[in-house]
């Protein structure tokens, strides 16, 4: 590693004596610079061991909307924890789930009515990948496997995940031969990519159980965003071809694009729809697959065969749930999606300079997510780590520099946010 801290004078002991164990996400371990100690976090800070403070712009990838520390979230989870951290779902059934199940159940549209608990996003896809062929086999159509997917979308790093990520130009390429083959796509975005898309499907539907999509925004491919048209088309194709279509709402569900789901924007249900990432306010780890009916009612038998084999041992964690009930309450008692737009103006006011300077290929916004892609960057580390000396935590990918704020940002903060970025854009950094 790069800028090693360890041998900084100020790095804490746990930090000297753990560095060398620990294998890091997305890291070349070799060169890539070393990470920040961080002592700890309040609201939209980052306190590090040398006594240096940021301003997040990222709310640790998406998932702390309401800001570090959250008081009515840590008294929830303290609560939960003098009266039971866990207990396995099997057999065994417990409040902070069922009333979890219940409000997110009524929150979504339409009939989402069944709720799968489980721990991380990537394996909210799985469950959900599974219970979209186990659907077709329940009825009879064993041939019926494949996915369609689409060219910049990310799910995830489990296998199944990796499979309907865009496998040629995504960070998975490198397992491209060796997944899982689903069709991966252009978005029907236009009239004619549609029509492409419903020729492609008249041919092949009897193979493909499902269409999977980050409706409105794919985020780790690129931060890309689409109109409601898109969902709207593939709810149409959907249902001409008789597949199951899948919303991966891990990333924005809970308001980040302006709606508390984005697949309210465009009035359409999905018949499987993924959660994760803000669900629990970014304190715990947890995600739910949520079923229509319809899909459930595939696998309502006497038969046992036709049940759904899938069960982590974390899954509905009362912590995670009791976290997520709270943060819930969050959403009904506070301002949450005006906060989100408000931040978007800001976005859209702070980081606008960016148009015009060099190197910028386009700046563009949607609810709390504000992006300033890069024809490209050279040094992506070089980037983050000037972030860190203008006094903000900015995480760059690709040729993308992002925020995502926490909803519950001061306005001041932002603005330092947006600034800092429009000044190492204008430096022609990276
Ligand atoms: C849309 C989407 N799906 C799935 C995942 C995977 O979630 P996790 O990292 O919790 O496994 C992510 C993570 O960034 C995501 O953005």
């Amino acid at each position: 590693m790069t800028g090693d801290t360890s041998k900084n004078s100020l790095a804490p002991d746990w930090y000297a004596g753990g560095i060398e164990h620990v294998w890091l996400p997305y890291a070349q371990m070799k060169t890539a610079a070393a990470p920040l100690p961080v002592v700890c976090t309040q609201g939209s800070r980052i306190f590090l061991a040398d006594g240096r403070e940021l301003i997040d712009g990222v709310a640790s990838w998406w998932t702390a909307c309401h800001g570090y520390n959250q008081p009515h979230i840590r008294r929830a989870v303290a609560k939960q924890l003098k009266q039971m951290p866990h207990v396995m779902f099997g057999g065994l059934a417990h409040e902070q789930a069922l009333t979890l199940a219940r409000r997110l159940t009524a929150l979504l549209p339409g009939d989402l009515t069944r709720v799968f608990f489980s721990d991380s996003g990537s394996v909210a896809v799985e469950v959900a990948m599974k219970m979209a062929i186990q659907y077709w086999i329940n009825r009879g159509a064993r041939g019926r496997r494949q996915f369609v997917a689409f060219k910049g979308g990310y799910h995830g790093d489990t296998t199944g995940a990796m499979a309907v990520s865009d496998t040629e130009d995504g960070m998975h390429a490198l397992f491209a031969g060796l997944l899982p083959h689903h069709h991966i796509v252009d978005l029907p975005d236009s009239e004619e990519r549609a029509a492409a898309l419903d020729k492609f499907l008249s041919l092949r539907a009897d193979g493909i159980a499902g269409i999977i999509i980050e409706p409105l925004v794919q985020g780790a491919g690129g931060m890309k965003f689409h109109e409601p048209t898109v969902l709207k088309r593939l709810r149409a194709l959907a249902d001409k071809y008789d597949l199951l279509l899948i919303f991966d709402e891990i990333f924005t569900g809970f308001g980040r694009t302006g709606t508390m789901f984005a697949c309210e924007a465009a009035g359409v249900t999905p018949d499987i729809v993924t959660l994760s990432k803000a669900l629990t306010g970014g304190t715990l780890g947890l995600a739910a697959t949520i079923a229509t009916r319809k899909v459930f009612e595939a696998f309502w038998s006497d038969d046992p065969a036709k049940a759904l084999m899938h069960g982590p041992s974390y899954m509905a964690n009362a912590l995670a749930c009791a976290a997520a009930n709270a943060s819930l309450d969050l959403f009904e008692r506070e301002p949450r999606l005006r906060q989100v737009a408000a931040i978007s103006a800001g976005l859209l006011q702070g980081l606008a300079p960016c148009r015009n300077l060099r190197g910028v290929k386009d700046v563009r916004v949607k609810g709390a997510i504000g992006v300033v892609e890069m024809q490209r960057i050279d040094n992506l580390d070089a980037l983050r780590a000037r972030f860190v000396q203008e006094g903000v935590f900015v995480r760059p990918f690709g040729n993308v520099i992002y925020l995502t704020p926490a909803f519950t940002i001061a306005e001041r903060d932002l603005s330092t946010l947006t600034r800092a970025v429009a000044k190492l854009v204008g430096e022609g950094i990276g």
